[in-house]
């Protein structure tokens, strides 16, 4: 667990944001970031997790679904600079392959998208032939090539429930999102054992003791979080219908249950309300938050060195684009 922890610096010190807690900088290097954008013609597209100086000076922040939309649309950018993890700026590249696709840290990686080597998918499919193959976007672009459709966690009960029920479902690499998925659609699927570190370290303990402390709270949580603690949420949902639904639920405070810098956006776009990031009680003074240290590879000087240096480039294959591309595109077409 100790290696996933992320660096004190992004810790959110504070567990509870009110909306005097917003922040709203803006400095020299935003200003460099921003003239350097409109040299390069570029768009910035930023994750909801991305740190909150980020989320701030994007041109789109959103969730995977939304981003993927947003990459296709790119049509007038020269450059689509992607702050998120490599699949993310992957699927981007896919969707937009004539675009340069910058990231601003190659390193950004994912733990969910790890636990599903292609070679070993491609392995259990020919052993299993016959399945209809659902990928979570979460993955690489050459597990999309193996897949049938992509979900992402904004539409995935949607897509599964438009599969003739005549198929045997696969679905990769999230056991988690799987399993809520076969709950919300009633289908039975095979699931792949894969999960995201930062979602599982989420338990039911955790949420008993939030709920004490914050009583009138709705608790919201994202599927990728184990059965335990989604049938304790008021609400499980992808981060962007997270903002849909603390902005139309009446009440004023909720427990955020997900990587915490998604607590930048709500309060962005839900002024007004607080947001309990769903960490581990304190001890011993630390502020034990659930970062995803891959998201926070991305900094805002490296935003700037890969405009400024065009790097590091995402390039792939043109077969395998190719062959990622038809399941994105059937989720974009299915989720409409
Ligand atoms: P989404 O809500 O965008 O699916 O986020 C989940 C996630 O973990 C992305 O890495
Ligand atoms: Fe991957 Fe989890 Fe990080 Fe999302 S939060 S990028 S699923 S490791």
């Amino acid at each position: 667990m100790g290696a996933h922890m992320s660096e004190p610096s992004h810790c959110c010190k504070a567990r509870v944001f009110t909306p005097e807690t917003r922040t709203d900088a803006s400095g020299e290097l935003e200003r460099e970031i921003l003239r350097l954008k409109k040299e390069r013609n570029a768009v910035i597209l930023a994750h909801n997790y991305q740190i909150g100086e980020i989320q701030r000076i994007a041109d789109f922040t959103g969730d995977s679904l939304g981003l993927s939309y947003k990459a296709a649309e790119a049509k007038d950018a020269d450059v689509i600079v992607f702050c998120g993890v490599h699949f993310m700026a992957e699927t981007a590249k896919i969707l937009n392959p004539s675009k340069t696709v910058l990231l601003p840290d190659m390193d950004a990686g994912c733990s969910l998208s790890d636990s599903c080597p292609a070679a070993e998918l491609a392995a259990y499919k020919e052993k299993n032939p016959g399945l209809y193959t659902v990928a979570y976007i979460n993955c690489s672009a050459q597990v999309k090539a193996l897949s049938d459709v992509i979900v992402t966690s904004g539409n995935a009960a949607k897509i599964v429930a438009k599969i003739p029920q005549d198929r045997e479902i696969l679905f990769v690499p999230d056991q988690n999102l799987g399993q809520w998925v076969m709950e919300q659609t009633g289908r039975q699927m095979r699931l792949w054992p894969g999960n995201c570190h930062v979602h599982v370290r989420f338990n039911a303990e955790l949420i008993d003791a939030l709920r004490q402390q914050f009583p009138a709270a709705p608790v919201v949580a994202h599927p990728e979080c184990v059965q335990g603690v989604r049938a304790l949420a008021d609400e499980v949902c992808s981060t962007e219908r997270m903002i849909t639904f603390c902005r139309e639920n009446p009440a004023d405070t909720f427990i955020i249950i997900t990587e915490p810098d998604m607590i930048h956006r709500l309060q962005h776009e839900v002024p007004g309300k607080t947001f309990v990031c769903g960490t581990q009680q304190r001890q011993r003074g630390d502020c034990d938050c659930f970062y995803c240290e891959y998201m926070k590879r991305n900094t805002l000087e490296k935003l700037r060195d890969c405009l400024k240096n065009n790097t590091p480039k995402i390039e792939l294959d043109s077969a395998l684009m190719e062959k990622a591309r038809a399941p994105i595109e059937r989720m974009l077409d299915w989720s409409r």
